[in-house]
């Protein structure tokens, strides 16, 4: 209707903080293991994603050596920093000292020359390489967090925590696109209605090439409205299937009958990846590969896994166990007008 939008997204920061990785395992399905052979990227290389059928991503992936930097702030900044919807600044949690304070240096003249190119630009800054960080060490995020909110005072940025090896990487970026989709609220709309209508007590909508979550509606609230950083989204997905003591009579055919088990809060991340690496080898062993009715069961929930548009996926989830995966099937396959 209104045209395929395209949008500049700079990927920015140090160079081996792992810009490339994280985008070949995003958008070309590579897996963790082969980016262990990536080399360094020579000044910008552009590449153009089709996101949707009408959102194209034009990814600029800038080389993070020294020499590069210089160039990108000192002689090219209105080239590069230019008619930017988003940029995405990656730290490596895992760098020395003095690295960190160079690298430090670097993300605030990006951002006065996003502020200054590009004032109305999203940015997004990644810790990454969170894997790298033991467990019980994770104030170090946390630490780090803060001094880039406290730095970053009049610019608004949103900070994630992310790996290359594990789904968190799925849930930052997928946070990230959702702000570029160009119809996002009425997806959500569409699909707070289909939840309500086939009693489920959330749906999901996948990008088919990525796996990335660009819509969502689930009983805890709508997820795409809120402004929430990493933890307090976290906190949401963990409040989520209130028991039923709860229920009021106002929302009562919304809650169920038993006392419903809480669903893994990181479930559509490891549903992207999961799937993301079965595709993989299915592929690498030439076998012909479909999404189509792909099923699975969380105990006493429903889950089914079906191909909504050309372009996405959608999973529904139900607890109540009268709900068999047909009907929920047959609902989404009347559905699919609305979301095309
Ligand atoms: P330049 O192109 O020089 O700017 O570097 P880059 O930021 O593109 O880094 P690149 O993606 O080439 O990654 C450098 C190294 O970091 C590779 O060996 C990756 O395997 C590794 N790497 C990337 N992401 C992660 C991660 O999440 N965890 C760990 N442990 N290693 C990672």
């Amino acid at each position: 209707r209104g045209g395929r939008a395209k949008k500049k997204v700079l990927l920015m920061g140090k160079s081996g903080s792992g810009k490339t990785s994280m985008r070949s395992v995003i958008f070309s399905n590579h897996l963790a293991e082969s980016t262990k052979k990536l080399g360094a990227t020579i000044e910008v290389e552009q590449s153009q994603h089709r996101f949707l059928s009408d959102l194209m991503l034009n990814l600029w992936d800038c080389g993070g050596q020294e020499a590069f930097m210089e160039n990108y702030l000192r002689h090219d900044q209105n080239q590069i920093f230019s008619n930017v919807q988003l940029l995405i600044y990656v730290f490596d949690i895992s760098a020395k000292e003095y690295e960190k304070e160079r690298d430090f240096g670097y993300y605030t003249d990006c951002l006065n020359a996003i502020k200054e190119y590009s004032p109305d630009a999203s940015i997004f800054v990644l810790i990454h390489k969170m894997d790298l960080v033991p467990s019980d060490k994770r104030n170090v995020f946390l630490r780090k967090k803060k001094e880039l909110l406290d730095h970053s005072e009049d610019v608004p940025i949103r900070v994630f925590g992310t790996s290359i090896w594990d789904e968190s990487l799925y849930r930052a970026w997928s946070r990230i696109v959702h702000t570029l989709v160009p119809n996002a609220q009425d997806l959500t709309n569409h699909l707070d209605e289909f939840v309500e209508a086939c009693s489920a007590i959330e749906a999901v909508i996948f990008e088919k090439k990525t796996m990335l979550l660009i819509a969502w509606s689930t009983e805890a609230g709508d997820f795409s409205k809120d402004d929430l950083d990493d933890e307090d989204d976290r906190e949401i997905f963990e409040r989520q299937t209130p028991p039923d003591q709860s229920c009021d009579q106002s929302n009562k055919e919304r809650c169920h009958p038993s006392v419903t088990p809480v669903l893994p809060p990181d479930r559509f991340e490891k549903i992207s990846e999961i799937i993301k690496r079965w595709k993989n080898t299915l592929l690498n062993s030439k076998m012909n590969f479909s999404f189509q009715n792909w099923v699975q069961e969380w105990s006493n929930f429903t889950a089914v896994l079906e191909p909504l548009t050309v372009n996405t996926f959608i999973l529904v989830i139900a607890a109540d166990p009268d709900i068999l995966p047909g009907a929920l099937r047959l609902n989404i396959e009347m559905a699919k007008e609305r979301f095309i």
